[in-house]
């Protein structure tokens, strides 16, 4: 009686504890890095760390910025990494729009002007290409 209660619950117990290690063990899920092209911009999505390390993201210089509208010309080409918020960019010459946001690494052509719309206040590291 007592035997079969403790295979009983051996069956149940080890499996879990195994399955639940197997999973503590393994890789925490990562969305695919993506890249994609919009206007000549560049737009790299869920770029892995070992990349952002590489180009030394970290030690670029910062800005930060709340909501706001102005018009930009990137008088060299620029990448940023945006930390946190959101913004809507909108190529000048009614050419279109689109948004980058938090996790995003982009690289803007130089000579390009832009209308630049933070909607969520925006952190970010940028470089400037000489
Ligand atoms: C961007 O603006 C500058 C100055 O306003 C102008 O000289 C330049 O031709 C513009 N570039 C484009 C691609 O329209």
């Amino acid at each position: 009686m007592k035997s079969s209660v403790l295979r009983l619950s051996l069956g149940i117990v080890v499996p879990l504890v195994l399955s639940l290690l197997f999973l503590k063990l393994l890789p925490k899920e990562t969305a695919m890095p993506k890249t994609y092209e919009i206007f000549g911009v560049k737009i790299h999505k869920n770029s892995p760390q070992s990349k952002l390390t590489e180009l030394g993201v970290t030690t670029w210089p910062k800005y930060e910025s709340g909501p706001s509208k102005i018009p930009w010309s990137f008088k060299a080409e620029e990448t940023m990494y945006l930390l946190e918020g959101k913004v809507k960019v909108t190529v000048e010459g009614s050419v279109g729009s689109f948004e980058i946001g938090a996790g995003d690494l982009v690289v803007f052509p130089k000579g390009m002007n832009i209308t630049w719309e933070v909607i969520e206040s925006l952190k970010k590291h940028y470089s400037l290409k000489e």
